[in-house]
């Protein structure tokens, strides 16, 4: 392979977009371990964002803003779709659609017919919650510290239903994969019929070794359902390669999609048995996922910028994505770890956490640390208080700077002395 055939096929012709020939030629050819510390790099992705002057935004956890070319590419569509209204939505709608679900499909790794597009996160999940045919005494294993709302949901199947939730509950820091896999492995029973997994606990930020999980429990005959809410286009992997037969995420939340936009995965041979939330009268194959995402009249708009958030996000690099967050996570966390009155709720191997982390002050409330954080030293954090966890989740982001995590460490330093 020559060199320029190089650039093209190892995402060379993507960085191109982004950068000027010489430029781009030498961030290509740096290892993105590297890469993930030029500041002259990520100052020009910073440059792609409008970010507030008011405070440092450490919470791109919940809602990572899209990039301005996104944006624009989206309120684009809007007028487009305005102006062409019921005509596009009778003659283009479904092609344009099923094109995006071709390229998300690509990220994923799967078949476009095991995926489809839903609005986030909690629909790709309830959707298997719901759709389960559960019966009297059916058991299912979660753990404390995933979503609460899927949680929640999990409750009301045992109301109507009457199948058993038994809840695990994670450590901090494990000591190895083993430890968590033997965790879930212990609340199976002959009676289990689903186990829900965090890709990534979003409290605390730690990844979980979610294939060994899935190994272990098709060794019982249990199924997966995956909650990968936070893991979709933070780091790289593929779906299908987990082995999971479930597996939901949202997009606004690493890919940089506008709100309202999610992706739900269903191993081909689980998706006859699973019973759709909402009726089709089209739809007469049972095998077809489309049977699940019937969601009526909606913002096709926004399912259209998926593409340009995933242009955007190849033009970047996946791989140097994630080196580039976690890199950001290790620059302040392995500044705060060890110091009096500091709790890290985030692992100390590297490879079991990425972008997030999260930090308590002995002593200290949560909420008040991050309204403290805000008001005092204008940094945009959230409190977390449940799982086990006392401290403020941080999330930094592509467009973060090591200057501004420094204020975050000066700041942390500070209140653990006044603890
Ligand atoms: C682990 C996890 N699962 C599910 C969700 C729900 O995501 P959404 O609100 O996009 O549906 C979240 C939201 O933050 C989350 O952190």
């Amino acid at each position: 392979m020559n060199k320029r055939e190089f650039l093209r096929t190892a995402g060379g012709a993507s960085l191109s977009l982004l950068f000027a020939p010489r430029d781009w030629a030498k961030y290509v050819a740096m290892r993105p371990e590297h890469l993930a510390e030029d500041e002259s790099f990520w100052l020009t992705i910073r440059g792609k964002y409008r970010l507030k002057p008011d405070y440092i935004n450490l919470e791109s956890g919940y809602y990572s803003m899209q990039a301005q070319p996104v944006l624009e590419a989206f309120i684009a569509h809007v007028r487009e779709i305005n102006y062409e209204a019921s005509y596009y939505l009778r003659t283009k709608q479904v092609p344009n659609k099923a094109a995006v679900r071709d390229e998300l499909a690509k990220i994923a790794g799967c078949a476009p017919e095991e995926l489809c597009i839903t609005r986030n996160t909690t629909e790709s999940l309830d959707t298997i919650i719901a759709g389960y045919d559960w019966k009297a005494g059916d058991e299912a294993v979660q753990c404390e510290q995933d979503y609460g709302h899927m949680l929640a949901h999990f409750r009301l199947q045992a109301r109507r239903h009457g199948m058993i939730n038994k809840l695990v509950s994670l450590p901090v820091d494990p000591k190895s994969d083993d430890e968590i896999v033997q965790l879930y492995a212990n609340a199976i029973t002959p009676r289990t019929r689903l186990l829900m997994v965090p890709h990534m606990v979003n409290i605390t930020g730690q990844i979980l070794p979610v294939k060994k999980i899935v190994d272990m429990a098709h060794s019982k005959r249990v199924d997966v359902m995956v909650d990968g809410a936070h893991a979709f286009a933070h780091f790289e992997y593929k779906i299908p390669n987990l082995g999971c037969e479930y597996y939901g995420a949202s997009l606004h939340k690493w890919l940089g999609c506008p709100l309202g936009t999610g992706i739900l995965y269903v191993r081909r041979d689980k998706i006859p048995s699973l019973w759709p939330m909402y009726g089709d009268w089209r739809m007469t194959d049972d095998t077809d996922i489309m049977k699940l995402n019937h969601t009526g009249t909606h913002p096709v708009h926004t399912d259209l910028a998926i593409t340009n958030a995933i242009a955007f996000h190849n033009s970047i690099g996946g791989h140097r994505k994630e080196a580039r967050l976690r890199y950001l996570q290790n620059y302040w966390t392995n500044k705060v770890r060890g110091m009096p009155n500091v709790v890290l709720y985030t692992p100390t191997e590297p490879a079991r956490s990425c972008a997030i982390a999260n930090v308590g002050i002995k002593g200290m409330n949560p909420t008040e640390l991050a309204k403290q954080l805000l008001e005092r030293d204008k940094i945009f954090t959230v409190g977390v208080d449940n799982g086990g966890v006392n401290g403020v989740r941080v999330t930094p982001h592509l467009f973060t700077q090591p200057k501004e995590l420094d204020k975050l460490v000066a700041a942390i330093s500070r209140y653990a002395k006044l603890a």
